[in-house]
């Protein structure tokens, strides 16, 4: 039991899991309050294995090795959260055959990860958690599946409560979370809330009204914009994930400064929508790029920069027509996306300049990119709502919006 904000309240404790796109994380976290106020969470493990380096010479997310490293690395990362939390012990007692049966039918559709995980879980005690929650979508659904299917196994090898996530609803909620003495606090904010997700899996709008309860207002029509920064890298003979390179490049062009001898289109810019399309801008690069073929180094960091200037631009005004029609008070950008520092720099002058009263949050980059942390935060308050996935019927989905929780078979 523990006092938080003079209420006494009892502390449980989540198993997370989260493998959308291209981390395979699992976290343990001790959560405490949230009913109407501040909740508090600990982190007590923080398992995370990045697949960058194998993507990298596909120059992007290559779903069936995603999807093959998600089942190579949960059990490992699954003991190690485990470890961390101090919660993995042996266990003698045998696992009985129906509990057996269960878990080879929930990973029937994952080769690969049924001996590791039946060899593992059955010699291990089981640990003192609540719920396990999993990310049920968006993202991309063959990696989607194996976490999925693993939450759902684990949840029959323990006897747990399983809670489905919604992936952007875990980077609103870690924007939203503050770092307090080594925890993170999460306290109501200003409502109306806007919420931008910029990342290589999604990019959208999303408003939250009241607390949890949230509208997708917008999205993009074909590519994301961590798509685009990765392509137009790509294009560039720079390697994957191309969004730090085309920063890094930009940035350089911005201090030699000088007039820019390209420009790219502003896709979308004045539809009237909230919605995004980045195919386009894409597209102009290629062919910016079959027009001058023998480009220079100078020149392809002047094209960073006008991609990221197009990109930025569209972003900013779709956010800014958005904050005014809602009339938000909170602006939160999440997503590996806001890894970059002229949108965060634009962002920050845009708001401190033109919407002084709106509190802008950018989560560091360590809970901006994908992680299981922020799928604990979420997962928390479904189970204070009581909002359970049924174990036989939960499915991944790899295109679902807010505030859809998860659907079924
Ligand atoms: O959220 P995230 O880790 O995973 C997905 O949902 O995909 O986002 C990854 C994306 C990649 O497209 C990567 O190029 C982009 O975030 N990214 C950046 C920067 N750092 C990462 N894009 C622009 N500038 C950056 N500094
Ligand atoms: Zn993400």
């Amino acid at each position: 039991m523990a006092l938080c904000h003079g209420l006494l309240l009892k502390t449980m404790k989540i198993l997370a899991i989260e493998t959308s796109c291209d981390e395979t994380a699992v976290a343990v976290l001790e959560c405490v309050g949230g009913v109407g106020n501040a909740a508090r969470f600990t982190v007590l493990g923080n398992a995370l294995l990045s697949q960058i380096e194998l993507h990298r010479e596909y120059g992007g997310v290559y779903p069936a090795l995603a999807k093959r490293e998600h089942a190579k690395n949960l059990v490992p990362l699954l003991e190690s959260a485990l470890s961390e939390a101090e919660m993995l012990r042996e266990d003698t007692q045998s696992m009985d055959s129906s509990v057996h049966d269960a878990i080879t039918l929930a990973l029937e559709r994952e080769p690969g990860l049924t001996e590791i995980f039946l060899a593992s879980v059955s010699e291990m005690e089981i640990p003192d958690i609540d719920a396990i929650a999993v990310t049920a979508g968006p993202g991309l659904e063959p990696a989607l599946w194996v976490g999925v299917n693993f939450a759902r196994a684990l949840a029959i090898a323990w006897n747990k409560p399983l809670v489905a996530v919604n992936h952007l609803e875990g980077h609103i909620i870690s924007a939203i979370a503050k770092e307090e003495d080594g925890n993170l606090l999460v306290e109501h904010p200003k409502l109306p809330l806007l919420a931008l997700g910029i990342a290589g899996g999604h990019t959208d709008l999303v408003v939250m009204d009241d607390w949890l309860s949230y509208t997708t207002i917008g999205g993009t029509l074909d590519d994301s914009v961590g798509e685009a920064f990765d392509k137009v890298a790509r294009m560039l003979g720079l390697p994957y994930p191309g969004g730090p390179q085309i920063s890094r490049l930009a940035e350089i062009a911005r201090k030699t400064g000088g007039e820019n001898p390209f420009t790219l289109p502003r896709p979308m810019i004045r539809s009237g929508t909230n919605d995004f399309s980045f195919s386009g801008l894409k597209t102009a690069v290629l062919y910016l790029l079959k027009k001058n073929p023998e480009i220079s180094d100078i020149d392809k960091q002047y094209v960073a920069l006008e991609f990221e200037d197009s990109a930025t631009e569209v972003l900013w005004s779709k956010t800014d027509s958005a904050l005014k029609d809602t009339g938000a008070k909170t602006l939160v950008v999440s997503g590996g996306v806001s890894a970059n520092i002229h949108i965060r720099r634009v962002f920050e002058e845009k708001i401190k300049a033109e919407h002084p009263d709106v509190t802008l949050l950018i989560p560091p980059n360590n809970l901006a990119t994908d992680n299981a942390v922020m799928i604990g935060l979420a997962g928390y308050y479904h189970f204070l709502k009581g909002e359970f996935a049924d174990i036989d019927t939960l499915r991944a989905n790899g295109n679902l919006k807010l505030p859809n929780l998860a659907t079924t078979e």
